[in-house]
């Protein structure tokens, strides 16, 4: 449970909030670089942390994010021409680079030096894998360009998708480290899905419906680590990483490419969910490919030429009650991510954590918001550098593994929990 004034701490992002200050320390998906596939292409409205923002590409390849709005008089830019070295508003003409420096204002004498004094709010923005990150935080604080793994291995064997979402970004990001809900909603899936089905692992999953969790503090977020006997009195464990502020990652199963995602805040009320799919050691094969392009696993079917999923809200996300009945599906809701989106939504944009009844299996839960929220005031008022910003805090991953009962996976796990670049995954 959290006070009425620490669930509005840990949900707004906007500029002038504690939390939207945590987020503004890091670099963060701000889209996929199909979006701006190529210079001169159109510009792409972008909207994170509360803020609206224009991306483009230029003539030069320059990558440009900035303030949505033109600082003449305010026009959307979206309908700006892309021309050569900026963005020309269709208005009157003037014309923006892509750091936002005004560079034309058609009506003024170059001579007068106007336009020099216009410059929009921008922020950098790079490629890195199919991603292009933006940092918006303070210019003399922006740290390293990311190293996650899903987004540095060789591009055949890393895929992303994203998807929009209608709640708050955080009970999207509660969802990824609750790992117990898996037994329970995901159910059906495990065992069908091409990229989770025929690995051992699933057996002990589904054998153990009361798993024991162990959270444990990693140096970027928490290892959430869940429990379930094996034979011979062994334990098959699962260890997802969470990594301050929003990145979580699921354990693999079997040779299946490992998986997770960034929850990414639009504003209060709506998030990106990213979800990507690799493999540490070879490339992805055609079968897994289509299978991530046609929504399995954590991807979603999409709406033609959008990232809204095709099941959503308004057509009470295609809810089957013969499959719910027949088990065929655990809640009627088809895929494992939309079996997610479909209950994190319905708990309304900004679930009421007042009213909560926490219990055992949520201390991954409880455990991510402290951290959140300590991190946030650390910042605030201190000026601490929040985990995650370090990049060895990145260089991790989620492990599955059988340990005897007197191993614990903090020790025994350590080197799996760590990413190092062309090793094999541990898994089950
Ligand atoms: S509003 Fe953009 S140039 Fe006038
Ligand atoms: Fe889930």
């Amino acid at each position: 449970m959290l006070t009425k004034e620490q669930n509005e701490l840990v949900s707004q992002t906007g500029p002038g909030t504690q939390m939207g200050r945590l987020f503004r320390s890091y670099w963060l998906p701000a889209l996929l670089a199909e979006e701006l596939p190529e210079n001169d292409c159109p510009p792409v409205r972008v909207k994170l942390l509360g803020e609206r923002l224009i991306a483009f590409r230029d003539s030069s390849g320059n990558y440009g994010l900035m303030d949505e709005f033109c600082a003449h008089r305010g026009v959307s830019l979206w309908f700006g021409r892309n021309e050569g070295d900026g963005l020309r508003c269709p208005y009157h003409g003037w014309k923006f680079d892509h750091t936002g420096q005004c560079i034309e204002v058609p009506s003024e004498p170059a001579a007068n030096g106007f336009c020099q004094k216009i410059k929009l709010t921008a922020y950098p923005m790079v490629k890195r894998g199919d991603i292009l990150w933006t940092y918006m935080g303070p210019a003399d604080q922006q740290p390293p360009l990311p190293v996650w793994e899903f987004c540095v291995v060789p591009s055949e064997q890393t895929f992303t998708s994203k998807r929009f979402q209608e709640s708050n970004w955080l009970q999207a990001l509660e969802g990824g480290i609750d790992s117990s809900h898996v037994s329970w909603l995901h159910r059906g899936d495990i065992g069908h899905d091409p990229l989770f089905k025929g690995a051992k692992g699933n057996d002990y999953n589904m054998g153990d419906l009361a798993p024991v969790f162990e959270v444990v503090q990693s140096d970027g977020g928490l290892y959430i680590g869940a429990r379930r006997n094996a034979e011979d009195g062994n334990y098959y464990w699962r260890i997802t990483q969470f990594v301050m502020p929003c990145f979580t990652m699921i354990p693999p199963r079997g040779d299946h490419p490992m998986h997770g995602h960034f929850w990414v805040p639009i504003d209060d009320e709506n998030c990106w969910a990213w979800s990507y799919d690799f493999h540490p050691t070879r490339p992805l094969s055609v079968v897994e490919r289509t299978a991530m392009m046609a929504g399995k696993g954590v991807h979603v079917v999409l709406q033609p030429g959008t990232y809204h999923s095709a099941a959503n809200k308004d057509n009470d996300y295609l809810m089957d009650r013969n499959k719910q009945k027949l088990g065929m599906t655990y809640s009627g809701v088809d895929g494992i991510a939309m079996q997610d989106a479909s209950l994190q939504e319905s708990m309304g944009p900004i679930v009421d954590r007042t009213r909560e009844n926490l219990v055992g299996t949520d201390n991954g839960i409880i455990m991510a918001r402290m951290r959140l929220m300590r991190a946030a005031k650390a910042l605030a008022e201190k000026g601490t550098v929040p985990p995650g910003v370090d990049l060895a805090h990145q260089r991790v991953r989620s492990a599955a593994m059988i340990l005897g009962p007197d191993q614990h996976y903090k020790d025994a796990g350590r080197e799996a929990l760590t990413s190092v670049l062309g090793t094999p995954q541990t898994t089950v």
